[in-house]
């Protein structure tokens, strides 16, 4: 569920990158300091102002192939993207010789602006290595995309597609046998395909990475988070919310049990097929099995949606007017215009919901195959955090039109959705009907129940796929173990095995969207802690909460009209990566760092009623 922007993508391959086009001249000699810092601004400026405009050319291309693939779009994207990389290559070239001294220079913000622009990407691979490795990655996404599988017991159905069908079987089946098979299926066609490529990948990605000066990709994209015990923090973290993890894995393990007797087996390990997600990323899809208090209201308002006809637009216009009623940045027109927000039937298209900035302070898109659920509703306030950051950022220098930190931008739009989640607000517009009684203890476990299955049930998958990516990119896992390391990590953070043997033939962590397209993944575990920092701050902002009132939990606030969290948000994203994060952080919750505490505050009711509930079950958390 949580989705990347592909604006992620593309920046990160190709942001900070200069003209050698310039024709002005600039000064031989630099006698004074502050002439060359002088010049350097200039220089710097106008470079970003040229930049945006190559990457919004680049980016029309990937919008076209991403909502209409093909082997035409695929080409232009590909050329497009080279043409990028050559402009990228030769200017940034130019910068770091005409301005060798940026480390002494005396302007803090300049010099952070060189230091972000020393990074080059991909684009410093030689011209026809980087063609092969766009090609690869291309080709991944484009098998990940287009797989097709075969229907249980249906083998003249060859046609269902990740998105909608694949994911809507796994969600739905309570079929043990049809729910292995579309697994098996699934992961036997998609994987195995991108194994060989992915081999290949990996050596040209950690080539780039060596240019740019990274001992590998992995430090490349830790490098983000501008702190060198970043990797330690991360695990600290994971140890962190494990015994909340392991109350509801226990859970889930137990009700499981019920339904599927015999495939739980006394490893304790969750068979992954059963997790209600082809992925085995969150428990959401098998809410309906483990919802507590099942006479009381649930928060999934899908049959509610559809009741009041709700289309994909209303959705979006929904979640607008949560944005604005914060004071926030009403979505744009071009926004209404351009956006994707159907499947189209008329051609193949990532599916992948996605957020962009074109790049010229005008054009933001979603692409989203939205269809009318809970969970598709919680998606595009996702999306639209995304594009509400790009809003608010969007007059920043080009260098720093980013977030804080890879986790910032991921967290917003999932910020804004815990208050939409909250009974108090369903009921508020018209999704929960105006009798159900909310503010019940059943009710809130309920609904704290449904929130934990997908984010703390997702944060040991969001934690392992770059922690198995670092191990395969710096070499301590080698080609031999790449699946079967994949399935030791699986099994020791997330307590989950394979349904059926796997070998080295299967390539599992490749069925993944975000390893098929290269893109990395802790950015979704740091948002999901840190969306709760920013929660619990913009709740005490908007007089929602208050822990010294029990009756103002953490869990049940809404920010919804609260112009005091509407301001302090906007502030804070309106600095886009001009800062450390840590600056940032302190701006908008007062730590400065990355804490499990607010989560863990937050979900306190859940914990200790599971922790009795399994002992009452006799089910004792963890695996040996
Ligand atoms: C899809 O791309 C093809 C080839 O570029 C083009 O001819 C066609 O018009 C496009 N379809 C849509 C709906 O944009
Ligand atoms: C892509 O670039 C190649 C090499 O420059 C060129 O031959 C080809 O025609 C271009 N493809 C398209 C679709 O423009
Ligand atoms: C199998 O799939 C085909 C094509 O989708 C369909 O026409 C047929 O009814 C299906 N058969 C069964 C037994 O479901
Ligand atoms: C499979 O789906 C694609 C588009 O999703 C369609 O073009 C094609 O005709 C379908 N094939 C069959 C056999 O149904
Ligand atoms: C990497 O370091 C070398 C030597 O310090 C330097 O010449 C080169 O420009 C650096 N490359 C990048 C991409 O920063
Ligand atoms: C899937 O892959 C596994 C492991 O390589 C293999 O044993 C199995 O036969 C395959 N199943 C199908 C249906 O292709
Ligand atoms: C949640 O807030 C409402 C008022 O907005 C209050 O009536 C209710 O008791 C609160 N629920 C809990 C569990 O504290």
């Amino acid at each position: 569920m949580k989705q990347l922007s592909i604006f992620y993508t593309l920046y990160l391959t190709l942001a900070l990158c200069y003209s050698v086009n310039r024709i002005v001249a600039l000064p031989q000699l630099h006698r004074f300091v502050d002439d060359e810092e002088e010049n350097a601004r200039a220089f710097i400026e106008e470079e970003e102002r040229r930049l945006a405009e190559k990457c919004y050319d680049y980016t029309v291309a990937s919008w076209n192939y991403n909502t209409n693939i093909n082997d035409i779009n695929q080409e232009l994207r590909l050329n497009a993207s080279l043409e990028y990389s050559k402009f990228a290559k030769l200017s940034w070239q130019n910068l770091n010789r005409k301005f060798k001294s940026w480390p002494s220079f005396k302007d803090p913000d300049l010099k952070r602006k060189f230091k972000k622009s020393t990074v080059l990407g991909s684009s410093v691979l030689p011209e026809d290595v980087l063609a092969q490795y766009n090609q690869l990655e291309s080709d991944m996404s484009k098998t990940h995309s287009t797989t097709k599988v075969c229907a249980y017991q249906n083998s003249t159905s060859c046609n269902l597609s990740l998105d909608p069908d694949v994911k809507k079987i796994m969600k739905e089946s309570r079929n043990e046998q049809e729910l292995r098979h579309i697994w098996t299926e699934w992961h036997n066609k998609s994987g195995n395909l991108i194994r060989k490529p992915y081999e290949q990948f990996v050596k040209l990605s950690n080539q780039a990475a060596v240019l740019n000066n990274f001992s590998d990709t992995g430090d490349y994209w830790l490098s983000e988070y501008e702190s060198a015990t970043i990797k330690e923090d991360f695990e600290k973290i994971y140890e962190t919310l494990a015994p909340l993890y392991k109350q509801i894995h226990a859970y889930a393990r137990a009700k499981l049990r019920d339904v599927y007797a015999d495939q739980i087996s006394s490893d304790g390990l969750i068979p992954a097929h059963l997790f209600g997600s082809i992925f085995a990323s969150s428990m959401d899809g098998i809410y309906s099995l483990l919802i507590p208090f099942p006479d009381r209201a649930s928060i999934d308002v899908t049959k509610e949606l559809n009741a009041q006809r709700y289309t994909p637009l209303k959705m979006f216009q929904k979640a607008d007017e949560f944005f604005t009623s914060l004071g926030l940045i009403p979505m744009p027109e071009e926004f209404w215009k351009e956006s994707l927000i159907l499947k189209p039937k008329d051609r193949e298209v990532v599916c992948h919901p996605t957020a962009w900035d074109f790049c010229n302070g005008k054009d933001f898109r979603i692409k989203q195959c939205t269809e009318v659920n809970m969970k598709d509703f919680i998606t595009i306030h996702h999306e639209m955090g995304h594009i509400q950051y790009f809003l608010q950022y969007k007059d920043k220098p080009f260098t720093y039109r980013d977030g804080a930190n890879p986790g910032f931008h991921e967290a917003v739009g999932d910020t804004l959705a815990l208050s939409v989640q909250t009974p108090k607000h369903l009921k508020e517009i018209g999704l929960l009907d105006e009798a159900t009684p909310i503010d019940d203890y059943e009710t809130s476990i309920n609904f704290l129940m449904a929130i934990a299955l997908k984010k703390v049930a997702s944060l040991p998958f969001a934690y392992i796929i770059d922690k198995y990516r670092w191990a395969i990119f710096d070499g301590s896992v080698d080609i031999s173990r790449y699946n079967s390391h994949w399935w030791e990590l699986r099994n020791k953070y997330q307590g989950v095995k394979p349904p059926i043997q796997r070998s080295e033939e299967n390539f599992d962590p490749g069925t993944i969207y975000h390893v098929a397209s290269h893109v990395d993944y802790s950015r979704y575990f740091a948002a999901t802690i840190i969306q709760f920092q920013f929660h619990r701050s913009l709740c005490k902002e908007a007089g929602q909460y208050d822990p010294q009132d029990p009756l103002k939990p953490l869990h049940n606030c809404s920010i919804y009209r609260s112009k005091a969290a509407g301001t302090k948000l906007a502030a804070g994203l309106a600095m886009g990566a001009s800062q450390p994060w840590p600056e940032v952080m302190k701006s908008m919750t007062g730590q400065e760092i990355m804490d499990a505490s607010a989560i863990r505050e937050y979900f306190k009711p859940l914990e200790d009623w599971l922790t009795i509930k399994n002992a009452a079950l006799g089910e004792i958390p963890g695996w040996p």
